[in-house]
């Protein structure tokens, strides 16, 4: 992680800050590291690598702006069908990242987390992965969320499995269940839910992420490869995100003035 930034990169940001209304929670879809090496007749894995400089240079920019929360999708649940010379790259390069950048995080105040099936995945990245949150769990600035082995639908059934057993043994009553006693079984249950989601390359589609939580998330797609999704990509998102009106599902009189907390109106 660099330093610090250039002066011409701080009025950015003062920019941003300054019209204020900056999403609390960025969860981001990171595609087209393949393309991005194919483009350039290279194999896959310089795309992944290439695009781990991005991370960095991300989570750097959000915790620089005062972003609360910032999910990655790093790796989902139907990933582990690609072909296994790519998935063992991938959980490599997570391994020696996780290696390298934890002091980084560590320094610069950066929370650790993580989504996901946790246990299906490698015992070694398993054990830099524990140590890793282990160390920043107490830091303050920026929550750095890693999907990894993630699926929207795979949350939802463990959710829904935890549930069924609580109310086998009497914790929890049918009658009890809500939409806020549902997010309480969702890995996700500690943060809030996305205000922005940023998918790089162009396609259409969630593919699987946060299915439960981006009900009314902010949708942006841009056609930058990952591994050229800098920081000033990212302010163009946060730009584009600050002009939108969200509505929640009610009319622009009703939001003036509640923001996110539109959902403590009275019906
Ligand atoms: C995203 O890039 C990284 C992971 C899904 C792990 P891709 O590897 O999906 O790159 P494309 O979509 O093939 O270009
Ligand atoms: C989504 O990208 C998953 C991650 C970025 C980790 P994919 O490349 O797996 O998604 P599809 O296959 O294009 O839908
Ligand atoms: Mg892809």
């Amino acid at each position: 992680m660099k330093k610090s930034n250039s002066t011409e990169d701080q009025k950015l940001q003062e920019k941003l800050k300054l019209k204020g209304n900056l999403p609390k929670h960025i969860a981001i879809i990171m595609d087209g590291n393949g393309r991005w090496a194919k483009k350039r007749g290279l194999p896959r894995v310089a795309g992944h690598s290439e695009g781990v400089k991005s991370v960095r240079d991300i989570v750097e920019a959000c915790a620089q702006l005062g972003i609360e929360y910032l999910t990655l999708f790093a790796f989902s649940t139907e990933n582990w069908r690609r072909p296994r010379e790519e998935v063992s790259t991938l959980m490599k390069l997570l391994l020696r990242t996780l290696k390298t950048e934890t002091d980084e995080l560590h320094k610069n105040n950066i929370r650790l987390r993580m989504i996901g099936d946790f246990e299906s995945l490698p015992e070694e990245v398993q054990n830099q992965l524990k140590e890793a949150i282990k160390k920043t769990e107490n830091n303050t600035r920026l929550n750095l969320i890693l999907a990894l082995s993630y699926s929207g639908r795979w949350d939802i059934l463990q959710a829904v499995k935890k549930i069924s057993s609580d109310i086998a043994n009497k914790k929890l009553r049918k009658s009890e269940i809500d939409e806020n006693i549902f997010k309480k079984y969702l890995s996700t249950s500690e943060f809030p839910e996305p205000d922005l989601l940023i998918r790089t390359s162009g396609e259409m589609r969630v593919s699987n992420f946060l299915l439960w939580e981006i009900a009314y998330t902010e949708l942006y797609v841009t056609e930058t490869l990952w591994p050229d999704f800098r920081r000033k990509e990212l302010y163009k998102a946060i730009e584009d995100y600050q002009k939108r009106e969200r509505k929640f599902g009610l009319v622009s009189e009703q939001i003036k003035g509640y923001g996110r907390n539109v959902f403590t109106l009275k019906r």
